[in-house]
């Protein structure tokens, strides 16, 4: 509750874009009030649902997604930022499959920019372009890894070079250098596995040495037990998931929400071919409220079965399919700002502090040590 109302103060003090409507939203998903509400601060746009790596639990990497595979139409892409450039504060420029397979994303990217919107997008790596994503004026791109050896790395990342993933990520690091007025964001993350557990002191190191902003250390997300048997960690302090329930063969989150998400009442998913979806728990596109290249969205934002859904989520979470595994983490927050120097987060639901290598000393000034709630 504290931290509730001190987010509140910090907005009504700054007052960044989207504001009032985060607070409108945020009050009416804690009503249970499934409308009418303001458009969302929040987006996600999924340039492509197509990828090169072959993750093992990604839906996409593994064969299973049931929608089409495609690429979004940059044509329909602008109409729609044009309609939400006003409202929208935060674009995630990502959801399933490798934006920078997508040969449009840099200029997608910067066409949201020039409306005023902070962009942030995530990568293999593998197909990313220095030069476009310092044109692009991405506000933030976080290059995220499965291993510190090519043998490590593949064991998740199946198709993807780990060398080639890092030659990238210096070219930007130059690139970047070469553009002192460049405001990208280059983050790291690695995606803390059983078979790499081990070398999460190395990523810090490593992270820190070749001068990116921030580190992200991520618990891994699973879909099955049998998997959860393969891969997650086994050091506890990495598992999102309940661990007693774990023992009996259920896999649950530790928080489970409760008939509350301040997701879908301040932001939504578009996949590639225009079709709204909650939010990234529906990667098969199961629960579709209508398509933003056919209509406004701000009219398909306040219509019936995106508010059925809503009330479902107020009243009768628990029987929600998409929400059995989420996290329940918050929206991230608004007015977002650059580290001032390199920066450890942890995307976890455990308050336990990470064991930062003894030269790495976390009090040391050039270091900060931060814990995130935004979603895996
Ligand atoms: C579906 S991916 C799409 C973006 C890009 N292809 C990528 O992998 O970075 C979205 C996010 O999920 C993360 N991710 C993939 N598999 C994961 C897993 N098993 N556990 C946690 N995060 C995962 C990715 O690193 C990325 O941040
Ligand atoms: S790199 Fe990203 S989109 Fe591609 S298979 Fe892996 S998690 Fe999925």
């Amino acid at each position: 509750m504290k931290q509730y109302l001190s987010r509140i103060l910090t907005l009504v003090k700054r007052k960044p874009k989207g504001w009032k409507a985060l607070l409108y939203n945020t009050a009416m998903a804690k009503a249970g009030v499934a409308g009418p509400l303001m458009m969302p601060v929040h987006l996600t746009i999924e340039p492509t649902n197509l990828c090169n790596a072959r993750c093992p639990v990604c839906e996409t990497g593994n064969g299973s997604m049931e929608r089409a595979g495609g690429m979004l139409d940059e044509r329909l892409y602008r109409r729609l930022i044009d309609e939400v450039g006003p409202t929208t504060a935060i674009l995630m420029f990502y959801f399933m499959g490798e934006p920078f397979l997508h040969r449009q994303s840099y200029d997608m990217i910067r066409y949201a920019r020039s409306k005023d919107m902070y962009v942030e997008t995530c990568t293999n790596g593998d197909y990313a372009d220095a030069k476009g994503i310092v044109y692009s004026d991405v506000n933030e791109v976080s290059f995220q890894i499965g291993g510190m050896t090519a043998e490590t790395h593949r064991v998740y990342r199946v198709r993807s070079d780990l060398d080639r993933v890092r030659k990238n990520l210096y070219d930007l690091l130059d690139e970047r250098r070469k553009h002192p007025d460049s405001n990208v964001q280059i983050n790291v993350g690695f995606i803390v596995m059983r078979h790499n557990e081990h070398q999460v002191p190395d990523f810090l190191r490593w992270a820190k040495e070749i001068g990116v902003d921030r580190a992200n250390v991520i618990d891994p997300c699973v879909r099955t037990v049998s998997q959860g048997h393969e891969m997650l960690p086994t050091d506890r302090k990495y598992w999102f998931y309940d661990e007693e329930a774990f023992e009996r063969g259920v896999l649950r989150p530790k928080v489970v929400p409760s008939n509350e998400c301040t997701w879908i009442w301040n932001s939504t998913t578009i996949n590639w071919d225009g079709t709204v979806v909650p939010c990234c728990r529906d990667p098969h596109g199961k629960h579709v409220f209508g398509n933003a290249f056919e209509r406004p969205l701000r009219q398909i934002w306040n219509d019936e079965p995106i508010k059925r859904f809503r009330r479902r989520i107020a009243s009768a979470q628990n029987q929600v399919d998409i929400c059995e595994l989420c996290s329940g983490y918050g929206v991230p927050p608004l007015g977002r700002e650059k580290p001032m120097s390199f920066d450890i987060q942890r995307l976890s639901l455990d308050h336990h502090s990470l064991d930062i290598p003894e030269d790495l000393n976390p009090r040391h000034d050039l270091i900060q040590v931060t814990s995130s709630s935004s979603k895996p």
